[in-house]
């Protein structure tokens, strides 16, 4: 079944990949922190769920070289939009979290970046990572913080300003845990990570979010720089960072 957001992400899926690829380096921290849970040797193959625009599989290709040459990553997600820009990946898919079409065991490692939260069955699709990831390998998950700033700003802000709206569904460390153990995963953690998206002024970060979330054009400068003070950003050395709180869990199949 495909999603309530399937019409929502074809519309937003140009100018989420324009952001991504104008502030290459902007999401960084996040990418580094989910890949450091799905550790791959030589040679590996995982999948990327929800990949949109490929921004894991370029950052993952990037860290990749050196430390597990040879891996290579499919990406799957349910909008073509999103997938069409998506070129770090040996294969694209489109397919809905909770029906990937794959054989049991097909890859060494699985997982998702701000994605699940659209999930409308989220113990799904994470079983269904689970289910396409070989025994020994691992599923990672990284999103928002429920009741963090970054997700009352994407509820609220980025909900108001945009035509087709913004209502994430966002999970603490605990829920994290207790919905891969549901979901049949071992070895369940979870953490609560502040992370910062970089940008070299405050201008680079509005646009950015600008970009990233399809704000509509009529939303005003000045009501989009307080959004981003309300959400901390702040100036250090000669850059602008936007304080960003996740959630990184994984577990084993
Ligand atoms: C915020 S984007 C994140 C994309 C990418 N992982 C990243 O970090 O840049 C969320 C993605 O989830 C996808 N998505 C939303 N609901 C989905 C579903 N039910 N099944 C598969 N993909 C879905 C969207 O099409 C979109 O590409």
């Amino acid at each position: 079944m495909l999603s309530e957001y399937r019409t929502l992400f074809d519309a937003r899926g140009a100018r989420y990949n324009a952001a991504n690829r104008l502030y290459p380096d902007a999401r960084a921290e996040e990418a580094r922190r989910i890949l450091a849970r799905v550790p791959l040797r030589a040679g590996a193959l995982w999948l990327d769920v929800g990949a949109g625009g490929g921004f894991l599989g370029t950052r993952a290709e990037q860290a990749r070289a050196e430390q597990a040459p040879g891996a290579a990553a499919v990406g799957c997600d349910e909008s073509a939009v999103f997938l069409g820009d998506a070129g770090g990946y040996a294969m694209r898919t489109v397919a809905a979290f909770d029906r990937l079409p794959f054989a049991p065991g097909s890859f060494d490692a699985a997982a998702s970046l701000a994605a699940l939260h659209h999930a409308e069955e989220p113990r799904a699709a994470i079983a269904e990572m689970l289910r396409v990831v070989r025994e020994g390998g691992r599923v990672a998950v990284g999103d928002v913080a429920a009741g963090s700033a970054a997700a009352g700003f994407l509820n609220e802000f980025v909900n108001a300003h945009t035509g087709s709206g913004h209502r994430g569904r966002f999970y603490r460390p605990d829920d994290w845990v207790g919905l891969l153990t549901a979901a049949g995963g071992r070895g369940a953690e979870a953490s609560a990570e502040l992370v910062h998206w970089r940008f070299a002024s405050a201008g680079d970060a509005a646009r950015f979010c600008r970009e990233l979330f399809g704000l509509d054009p009529d939303t005003r400068e000045d009501s989009l720089e307080a959004a981003l003070d309300g959400l901390g950003g702040f100036a250090r050395d000669g850059g602008w960072l936007l304080p960003w709180e996740m959630v990184f869990a994984s577990a084993a199949p």
